[in-house]
């Protein structure tokens, strides 16, 4: 860590080679008492977790997987506003290491051209009234070749930064830029909350004003975006005027 320009984030930085998720061993080190600012970096995850139960592919050499324990006073329901900062700091990290214009896509994708290049993963420890600690699960691909992939593995068309970009990208260079990101962006959520960062990952989602197509489990309907609320919820106005509240789902634009 040295050289590491942060107050919080990166407090510890544990590196692993081998780990079946970077989520699980940060989670359990935060339940025995691991302070705010831990990191757990892995090599390689024998099972990674994506959302929704399915993995996360992680070779060995090529990419990013780390985890971060954060410890703020607020209430379970506001944890989600955590997620903002992560894909602000991923999307920040992108732009200080590459060419590359990296996209968001509700609720917590990092698109460059259209494919996913990173996806994030929070998992929580809470009471009824407060917070005990929450992970953020962050995985990028960085130097992954696409081609030794089976498409068959992947659920949406996916690509890495030296695809988009054509150049190696320095994984250590690129883990200090994503925490100095975070830890700065966490610095000014605990003194002015979430509104800056959500005004940020509603700039660089540019999702606001555009139709698009909601798919839930039984559900299906088309509205026009008019932006995310204080818990991360997508607000899409229908062609009724209702205006309907997006917790989850996928989320297509037309
Ligand atoms: C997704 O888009 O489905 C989320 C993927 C999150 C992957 C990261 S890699 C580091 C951390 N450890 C895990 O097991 N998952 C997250």
């Amino acid at each position: 860590t040295a050289g590491l320009g942060t107050k919080r984030v990166g407090s510890s930085v544990i590196c692993l080679k081998e780990t079946d998720s970077t989520n699980s061993v940060a989670f359990k080190m935060a339940e025995e008492g691991a302070p705010e600012g831990t990191v757990v970096i892995a090599d390689t995850q024998s099972a990674g977790k994506g959302r929704l139960g399915r993995i996360w592919l992680s070779p060995p050499g090529v990419n990013l997987y780390c985890s971060v324990v954060l410890r703020p006073a607020i209430a379970p329901v506001a944890a989600c506003q955590l997620t903002f900062l992560s894909v602000v700091a991923v999307a920040r990290a992108v732009e200080r290491c590459t060419n590359l214009k990296p996209q968001i896509k509700w609720p917590n994708d990092i698109l460059i051209n259209g494919k996913k290049v990173a996806g994030l993963l929070n998992e929580m420890n809470a009471e009824t009234e407060k917070v005990n600690f929450v992970v953020l699960g962050i995985g990028v691909n960085l130097n992954l070749r696409m081609a030794v992939i089976s498409e068959g593995l992947l659920r949406h068309p996916a690509t890495s930064l030296l695809e988009e970009g054509g150049e190696e990208v320095d994984r250590l260079r690129f883990t200090r830029a994503l925490l100095e990101e975070l830890d700065q962006l966490y610095d000014n959520f605990l003194v002015q909350g979430d509104g800056p960062v959500r005004a940020e990952w509603l700039a660089r989602s540019a999702i606001k004003g555009r139709s698009v197509r909601v798919s839930q489990q039984n559900r299906e309907f088309s509205g026009v975006v008019q932006g995310v609320d204080s818990f991360g919820a997508l607000l899409v106005l229908l062609g009724d005027g209702t205006l309907e509240t997006v917790l989850s789902g996928d989320v297509a634009f037309i």
